[in-house]
């Protein structure tokens, strides 16, 4: 029993080759974005789809091809409106069979053991996915409610992939989750729609605290799994590395937009990055 555990919490699954994939690609990402510009060749199809929001405009002209694929970014609310149904479509069916012993539906079933659900037994990992399906779930019904009442959107767009993408994400992210189980104020005024410099709190050590306290959410959601989950944690490596292009740019946009902009302040990490 315990090298056959061994073998699986090693293996190489479908859900964790993805997020391995994922975490490589947008490490290589940021990476690329570190070389001094002119040394590699621009694409601008490329830094369209790697860029979304404020920071879209401040990368290379975008040809109309590009602009033609654009979708406006308060469409986010719609990863969230996605979230809170199948997220809590999931947890409904975790809590039942948590609680009460009621098997997943045998489409759900099937769908898990080809993503590489866990197949030891184990009843406290079942717990913490529950937890953990609790707290994204609620994380996803916050986002949701800042979209409508707290976060006010200007013009700013994403590329449809970006969209479809983000869809996607919210998706699998749900039956990563699943799959560990053991198989047996916008109440304020809005007075402008520009980027100002953000001052206060974490923003004094980074341009992106939001960025940094969602990795610190699935960081949390690891420690949930008991700390030695290596599917969380490559979803977490994912997260870190798309939080950490996405904070890159912003901290860029806010240095090349605003001469005052505060020299200690980092963009994703404090004092290191
Ligand atoms: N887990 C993942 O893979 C993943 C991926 C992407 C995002 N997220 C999370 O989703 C959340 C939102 O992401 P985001 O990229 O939309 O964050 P963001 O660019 O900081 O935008 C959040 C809100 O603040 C506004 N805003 C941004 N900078 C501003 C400034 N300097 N002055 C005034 N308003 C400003 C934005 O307006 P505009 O939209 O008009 O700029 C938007 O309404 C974050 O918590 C992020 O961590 C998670």
């Amino acid at each position: 029993m315990g090298s056959w555990a061994g073998a699986e919490l090693s293996a190489l699954t479908p859900l964790r080759a993805l997020w391995l994939t994922l975490a490589a690609v947008f490490l290589l990402t940021l990476l690329l974005q570190l070389v001094p510009p002119g040394l590699l060749p621009s694409c601008a199809l490329f830094q369209d789809l790697i860029r979304y929001g404020k920071t879209k405009h401040s990368g290379p002209p975008r040809p109309a091809a590009c602009r033609a694929f654009d979708v406006p970014k308060r469409y986010f609310s719609h990863f969230y409106i996605l979230s809170v149904l199948w997220n809590g479509f999931l947890l409904w069916r975790l809590t039942q069979a948590v609680f009460l012993g009621a098997p997943f539906p045998s489409w759900l079933h099937g769908l898990l053991r080809i993503l590489g659900a866990a197949q030891f037994q184990g009843g406290e990992l079942a717990l913490s996915a529950f937890l953990v399906l609790v707290f994204l779930w609620l994380h996803s019904l916050r986002r949701l409610f800042e979209c409508f009442y707290v976060s006010v959107f200007s013009n700013a767009v994403i590329h449809v992939v970006q969209y479809c993408f983000g869809l996607t994400y919210y998706v699998l992210v749900g039956l990563t989750v699943l799959s560990q189980v053991p198989m047996d104020g916008r109440d304020g005024v809005v007075i402008h729609c520009n980027h100002r410099i953000p001052f206060g709190d974490w923003f004094e050590y980074v341009s992106s605290p939001n960025y940094l306290a969602e990795l610190m959410i699935y960081i949390s959601m690891a420690v949930t799994f008991g700390f030695y989950n290596l599917t969380w944690w490559l979803v977490v490596t994912y997260v870190f590395f798309s939080q950490a292009l996405s904070a890159y740019f912003s901290h860029k946009f806010y240095k090349s937009k605003f001469v005052s902009y505060p020299k200690h302040r980092r963009a994703f990490l404090p004092f290191l990055f």
